[in-house]
């Protein structure tokens, strides 16, 4: 069988590596990659750090406007995809690179199956938003992380298109994990054990309106230990667009972490900030304490659970942000680690 991936952007990337691996010697597996993200930083750094094949296509869109980028990234998969002729079509997450591969795998007629279906924010002001439901409703094959994505898919009707698998960034973040505690790396700037906090910061939400985003600046720059602000270009291009100077008070600046610095880092955190998806995953599961700056999650398990706080009001981050620890947990609402095997069964058997 002939199973073709579409990636493009930075967070698929790293649930690629757990899929890639599963996939060894059970499937033909054809990676393209739309050039969505095209930084070393923002790429290629993943694919050495976690042992993925180079792409066999990469389309090297680039950045843009999204009706501008998704149309190119239709345009240029069109003819990889009749080339091919896949028995799957995998497309992961939210992202534009998303939404596109499910667009032309449905005008072909091919089979497509969303990895991470069913995750809803219902704030339709999000891209990932938009993604995520066209590229649900147009999919053969829902593969579910979560049981509360489960019962998003249903309420949908999608339920019988729907399996749940368990979450691949779990499989991915304990094996780094492991690594690193038999490897263990320094923190970046030299930064004491549990005497720093994390924090990235860009979606548009956040970066876009020059009032928030000096808020949200300000409010990281006040805390109480130093914060490692690793800055998305997209922060650091607005910041400088609307003069907002980023490196003053407690923040210390730092390009985006490869995956398995990034971590490490949260690891030896005291906590982080963002308003990144994964990263507020990756943090429960390391059980890293983490204030969100937004108006809800899609992990909404990270909340109930008291691991996450959401923090949309500027003036609310300081004390999210020092609260204190919440209580121990053993739940395991993103599965075992053992998700991309359960992915790669489902396709193969279906
Ligand atoms: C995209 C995804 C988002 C995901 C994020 C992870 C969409 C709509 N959004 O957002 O869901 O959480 O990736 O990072 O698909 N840029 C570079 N170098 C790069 C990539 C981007 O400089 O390698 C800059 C460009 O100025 C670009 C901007 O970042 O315009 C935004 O990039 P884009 O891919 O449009 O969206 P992200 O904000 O990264």
């Amino acid at each position: 069988m002939r199973i073709l991936s579409v990636v493009g952007a930075r967070p698929q990337f790293v649930k690629l590596a757990p899929i890639a691996g599963a996939m060894a010697g059970r499937a033909e597996h054809v990676i393209v990659h739309t050039g969505q993200h095209y930084d070393d930083l923002m790429s290629d750094v993943f694919f050495r750090d976690l042992g993925i094949a180079a792409p066999d296509v990469n389309l090297a869109v680039g950045s843009g406007k999204h009706g501008a980028q998704t149309g190119a990234m239709i345009a240029g998969l069109e003819p990889v995809f009749e080339k091919y002729a896949p028995d799957w079509v995998l497309v992961y997450g939210d992202t534009n690179s998303t939404l596109a591969a499910a667009v032309v795998a449905t005008k072909l007629h091919l089979r497509v199956a969303h990895l991470e279906a069913g995750l809803r924010s219902f704030n339709r002001r999000m891209p990932e938003e938009h993604n995520r439901v066209l590229t649900d409703h147009a999919s053969d094959l829902l593969l579910a992380p979560t049981a509360v994505a489960m019962e998003h898919l249903a309420h949908e009707g999608l339920a019988d298109r729907s399996v749940l698998v368990g979450d691949v960034m779990t499989d991915v973040l304990y094996s780094v994990r492991d690594r690193l505690l038999a490897e263990p790396r320094p923190t970046p700037f030299g930064l004491p054990t549990a005497g720093y906090y994390v924090a990235t910061i860009h979606r548009p939400d956040n970066t876009d309106d020059p009032a928030r985003l000096r808020g949200i600046v300000e409010a990281l720059a006040g805390l109480d230990r130093p914060v490692l602000l690793l800055a998305h270009p997209r922060l650091r291009a607005l910041a400088e667009q609307h003069g907002i100077r980023l490196d003053h008070g407690a923040l210390r600046i730092h390009e985006p972490l490869p995956y398995p610095e990034l971590v490490a880092a949260v690891m030896h955190s005291a906590g982080v900030v963002t308003d990144s998806g994964g990263l507020q995953k990756e943090a429960f599961l390391l059980r890293v304490p983490t204030t969100t700056i937004r108006p809800e999650t899609e992990w909404v398990e990270t909340v109930d659970l008291g691991w996450n706080v959401l923090a949309n009001a500027v003036d609310a981050i300081a004390g999210a942000v020092t609260r204190p620890s919440p209580p121990h947990t053993d739940a395991a609402p993103y599965g075992d680690g053992h998700a991309a095997q359960a992915v790669v069964n489902e396709l193969l058997g279906a």
